[in-house]
C-alpha cells in the first residue's frame, strides 16, 4: 500500500473538454433564447449534467417540464459527444503524460475523480486509461461536487488515507470538494478563480519534478 496517492479531475485538467461543454451548453442557452458567457461557465465547471443543466434554466428564467428538461439534458449531451468524436490525443493538455509517467514509473496509485459520466470513453478515446488503477466518475457517485464524495471513493478505492491524496482540479466546486475531503487541493487555472487550493499553477508545465516529489514523499 503506497502512502500517497494522487487524483486527478478530467475535463480542464487531464484533456482540454471544458470548453466543448462550454460550447454545448451556450448552443442551448442560444437555441432557448439567451446569452450564456465564460463567466457564467465558471459555475458549470465540475458541477453534474443535471445540476448544470438546472442553472442554466435559472439563469435564463425558463421553466421546463420533466420532459423538457431530460430532453434538453439529452440534446445537450449529444452536442457535447459531437465535439468529442473528433477528439484525439493532441487534446492532452500540456505535460499531463509526463506527470502521470512519473507517477507510474514510481508506484504511486493513480485515479480519476470527475463528475463526468463520459470519462471512460474519452480516456480511451485520447489512450490515457491505462494509467489509472481506478476510475471515480459520474456513474459512481450520487453527490455532486462541492460534495466530497467522489474524492473519498477515490481514496479509499486507492487504499489511501484522505489526508494523503494530492487533488488536481480546474473548478471551484472541485478544489472545495478537495478541501471538504480533507486532501490536498492543487488548481490547475486562474490563481484569482481557484484561490481556495492549497496550490495552484496555470498548468502542469509549471509544476516541478522537485514538487512533484516533495508531494509524492520520494
Ligand atoms: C465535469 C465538467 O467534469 O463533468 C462539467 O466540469 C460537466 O462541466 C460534468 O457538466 C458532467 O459531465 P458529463 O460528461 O457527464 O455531462
Ligand atoms: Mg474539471
Amino acid at each position: 500500500m503506497s502512502e500517497v496517492g494522487f487524483i486527478f479531475d478530467l475535463d480542464g485538467v487531464i484533456v482540454d473538454t471544458a470548453k466543448y461543454h462550454y460550447l454545448a451548453w451556450k448552443n442551448l442557452a442560444n437555441e432557448l433564447g439567451f446569452e450564456f458567457t465564460k463567466e457564467q461557465n465558471e459555475l458549470f465547471k465540475g458541477v453534474s449534467r443535471k445540476r448544470s443543466l438546472e442553472l442554466l434554466l435559472e439563469m435564463g428564467n425558463v421553466k421546463a417540464t420533466k420532459e423538457q428538461f431530460d430532453a434538453w439534458m439529452a440534446e445537450k449531451n449529444q452536442d457535447y459527444l459531437a465535439y468529442i468524436e473528433k477528439m484525439d490525443a493532441s487534446e492532452i493538455l500540456p505535460d499531463v503524460p509526463k506527470v502521470l509517467e512519473f507517477l507510474k514509473s514510481n508506484v504511486i496509485p493513480i485515479s480519476l475523480g470527475s463528475a463526468s459520466k463520459n470519462a471512460k470513453p474519452i480516456l480511451e478515446k485520447v489512450d490515457l486509461l491505462s494509467y489509472f488503477d481506478t476510475i471515480v466518475d459520474g456513474n459512481s457517485v450520487s453527490k455532486a461536487k462541492p460534495d466530497p464524495e467522489v474524492f473519498l471513493i477515490a481514496a479509499e478505492k486507492l487504499r489511501v488515507l484522505p489526508e494523503n491524496c494530492i487533488v488536481f482540479e480546474d473548478a471551484v466546486a472541485g478544489v472545495k470538494a478537495a478541501n471538504a475531503a480533507n486532501m490536498i487541493s492543487i488548481g490547475i487555472g486562474d490563481k484569482e478563480v481557484l484561490r481556495e487550493a492549497n496550490f495552484v499553477f496555470e498548468d502542469f508545465t509549471e509544476i516541478s519534478l522537485d514538487f512533484l516529489k516533495k508531494l509524492a514523499k520520494i
